[in-house]
């Protein structure tokens, strides 16, 4: 018995060394260690020896079975590890290859923008609050000193929400009350925002477009104040100094209330295409804020005084990249966007 399990373990261990893969060696393992495997069927024989026979053969068939059972273990894990070193060599990847353009994108033409007035504003040590794009009746018009019956209103028009007198913002001024309401005084705020109006479209008109609001409460505010921020802002989005000029306008929010022209940084206020030709180009509004707005606000106007301004984001950008028509802003062309 013992010769024939010598011979069977020779060719045991001549054989497992041509095996490459674990399905084969489990093919194998099993016409040896199975059922009706080659070591099963001798070791049969084992129980028809005598009793010395027994534990002499016994022990020495055991010693072999476990042997073998090792010089498979041992196969296994060669052949595991020729698998890993093969899929090392062939699926290797150079991760400092240079790569192929991706055509990885950049930030929109507004978002570019906002990025700069924020960046100015918060040089100045202001505090940035988004707007909200849902607002209501009152903090859009009332809160802001244009009552219902007020022929202001009508300057904006509107997207009414069913129900409850909720609105899409006309414009980021609505986010004046709450921050009066809830900031701690002073106040440096700029809001920029997305608002809506129920416009037609065209080149210069947009029904959803963006807005910057930006301001400023606090005991001795004055109107100088606001030129200062006002021209320091447009400087630093301009990349240049620029002057600034202030016609009296109408706002219902503020008093006295202005329209702010800048010297066009293009051709230095003598003149071109983007100018049309006079030098300035208009571009916001701005005031005192109305004692009336203050007190809606929860703020004294005999203690504390303030300014506020506005201006379209859209512009800015249209402005300073010499885009014409408003419209491409809302439209994922990406022909467009590369631009910038
Ligand atoms: N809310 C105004 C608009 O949408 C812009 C504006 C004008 C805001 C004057 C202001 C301001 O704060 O003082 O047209």
């Amino acid at each position: 018995m013992l010769q024939i399990l010598n011979t069977l373990q020779e060719q045991v261990l001549t054989k497992l060394p041509a095996i490459s893969t674990q399905e084969e060696l489990v093919v194998y393992k099993n016409s040896i260690f199975g059922k009706n495997g080659e070591l099963t069927e001798i070791l049969k024989g084992v129980k028809d020896l005598s009793i010395e026979e027994k534990q002499t053969i016994g022990k020495a068939t055991n010693d072999m079975k476990n042997s073998l059972a090792a010089a498979f273990d041992i196969r296994s894990q060669a052949i595991d590890a020729a698998e890993v070193e093969e899929r090392l060599a062939s699926e290797y990847t150079d991760v400092t290859f240079p790569i192929a353009d991706t055509g990885i994108g950049h930030l929109h033409p507004l978002t570019q923008v906002i990025r700069q007035v924020e960046d100015s504003f918060t040089r100045m040590g202001f505090e940035i609050r988004e707007s909200m794009e849902v607002t209501n009746e009152y903090k859009n018009f009332d809160a802001v000193n244009i009552p219902k019956s007020h022929p202001a209103r009508d300057m904006q028009d509107t997207f009414w929400l069913e129900g409850i007198g909720n609105v899409l913002a006309t414009h980021t001024s609505s986010m004046q009350n709450e921050i009066y309401k809830t900031h701690d005084l002073p106040i440096r705020v700029v809001i920029p925002g997305r608002v809506f109006r129920n416009e037609d479209v065209d080149a210069t008109h947009e029904n959803t477009f963006y807005q910057v609001e930006a301001i400023v409460v606090d005991k001795g505010i004055s109107f100088a104040n606001m030129k200062y921020t006002i021209r320091t802002m447009l400087s630093d989005i301009a990349g240049k100094e620029v002057k600034i000029r202030l016609r009296p306008s109408y706002y219902p929010f503020v008093e006295p209330g202005a329209d702010v022209d800048f010297s066009c940084p293009f051709c230095d206020g003598t003149g071109c295409r983007i100018c049309k030709g006079t030098g300035w180009i208009e571009f916001m509004g701005c005031g005192m804020i109305h004692p009336n707005v203050l007190r809606e606000g929860g703020i004294d106007p005999m203690v504390y005084s303030g300014f506020a301004f506005g201006f379209g984001l859209n512009r800015l950008a249209m402005i300073k990249y010499g885009i014409n028509d408003m419209r491409y802003f809302q439209n994922p062309n990406v022909a467009f966007l590369r631009q910038f």
